[in-house]
């Protein structure tokens, strides 16, 4: 089926431009001050934060509720302080961004 191409094609993109905006998110909040996709900064890497929490259900609520209040002791001694400038839809949706980095 040909036309099945062009569908797939812009899915393909619609998900380029949804994970565009929440990295331009993670951007604008200041999280990128204390982490990286990739590597440990001040804070753990989104890629490692994603494999630890991979088949928990309860995972994007919790990072979402911790992404807004902040706290320590799952990573070491150094705290997330809390981030009053991300409402409760941003957290959920930049929890479940974090979540898909592999
Ligand atoms: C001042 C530095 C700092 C900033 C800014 C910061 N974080 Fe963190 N973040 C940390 C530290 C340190 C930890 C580890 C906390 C711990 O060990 O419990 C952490 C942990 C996390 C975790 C894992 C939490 C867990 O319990 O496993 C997520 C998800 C996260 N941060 C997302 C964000 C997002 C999204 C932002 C931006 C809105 C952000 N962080 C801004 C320092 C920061």
């Amino acid at each position: 089926m040909p036309t099945k191409i062009p569908l797939f094609a812009f899915l393909l993109f619609l998900t380029a431009v949804e994970a565009n905006a929440q990295s331009e998110l993670l951007q604008s909040k200041n999280c990128f001050s204390c982490h990286a996709m990739e590597s440990h900064v001040i804070g753990p890497a989104y890629k490692d934060v994603a494999s630890k929490y991979r088949g928990d259900k309860e995972a994007k609520s919790k990072l979402a509720l911790k992404i807004m209040q902040g706290g320590s002791g799952v990573w070491g001694q150094i705290a997330m302080p809390a981030n009053p400038q991300v409402s409760a839809d941003e957290a959920k949706s930049l929890a479940a961004f974090i979540l898909l980095q592999k």
